[in-house]
């Protein structure tokens, strides 16, 4: 049976992607930001994945405003990344595990979701950034991926609710794959953030680190917000939270905080970072 080792979520900043680029990990600027990826990659090491499930957000890369679907599940042999225009550079090929995107659709369709299937997909910075950060070296990344993209683009946005449903519905799926694999969930966005309008720069401290703490014991919490209350409350690109409250979901059994990490700003955005174990799998390890 597959073994969920626990999720990790993460900001995806495109800026993160030039300062990996130029070496920028220790620039005064920069340095708050990456001092907080070591403690994820340690845990990595000794919970060694063979696959990413990453609930992320696609910018316009491979769904643009006049076909976007709500929710999008990655089912290719392989992953390529594009110039997206924010001037990072592109990732080798990243290897997929159609076999377990089939699964993982099979029960979100049983499960009512009616998602996009995509057996070709593009993956932009907010699936690359964060296996770079957890991943460091250049892209010969350690796991296959299932790719699950979220709308957070263009309205009306799944809600909360049903994002944190969705997340159940896929770690009922992974519970459910009979294949010896070690699994990562990963959620990537937020967290408060607002690119354009009157309130460009919003950043909202308080509810990130309530939003942090909740997800941790008390995810469902979350699921009071209507997709306009993350809004207010985060900014409009905020919303990129629900991919976080999915991977949290997607943890079905006994979970405990590893690590925690909160940087303002990291260009526009409030970054942080969330390390959650299966409290199972960490038994079964020392057994
Ligand atoms: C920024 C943040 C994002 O989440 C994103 O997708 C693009 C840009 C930013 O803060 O610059
Ligand atoms: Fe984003």
């Amino acid at each position: 049976m597959a073994n969920v080792v626990g999720a990790i979520t993460t900001s995806h900043v495109p800026a993160i992607g030039r300062a990996i680029e130029k070496g920028l990990e220790k620039d005064p600027y920069w340095k708050p930001f990456f001092d907080g990826y070591p403690p994820a990659r340690a845990w990595l090491a000794k919970a060694q994945p063979d696959v990413a499930v990453i609930f992320y957000q696609d910018h316009g890369l491979n769904f643009f405003l006049d076909k976007m679907p709500t929710f999008a599940v990655g089912a290719a042999p392989e992953y390529r990344n594009a110039d997206e225009g924010w001037g990072i550079p592109t990732v080798k090929p990243i290897k997929g595990d159609p076999a377990l995107s089939w699964h993982i659709i099979e029960s979100l369709v049983a499960d009512e979701f009616d998602v996009t299937t995509c057996q070709e997909m593009l993956v932009d910075h907010a699936l690359t950034l964060p296996m770079a950060l957890m991943w460091p070296g250049g892209g010969d990344w350690p796991v296959r991926i299932v790719p699950i993209a979220m709308n957070h683009v263009q309205h009306p946005l799944p809600s909360p609710r049903r994002a944190y449903k969705l997340g159940q519905s896929v770690g009922r799926a992974l519970d459910s794959w009979p294949e010896d694999v070690r699994v990562l969930v990963m959620g990537t966005g937020g967290l408060s953030h607002q690119l354009d309008g009157e309130r460009a720069g919003f950043i909202n401290k308080p509810f990130d680190l309530m939003c942090m703490d909740a997800l941790v014991d008390d995810p469902e919490k979350l699921t009071r917000y209507s997709a306009l209350d993350i809004v207010r409350e985060a900014g409009a690109q905020g919303t990129e939270l629900m991919a976080w409250i999915a991977a949290r979901a997607a943890l079905t059994g006994r979970v405990g905080k590893v690590h925690s990490h909160y940087h303002v700003p990291i260009s526009n955005t409030a970054a942080g970072l969330l390390v959650l174990e299966s409290r199972p799998a960490a038994i079964a390890r020392a057994a």
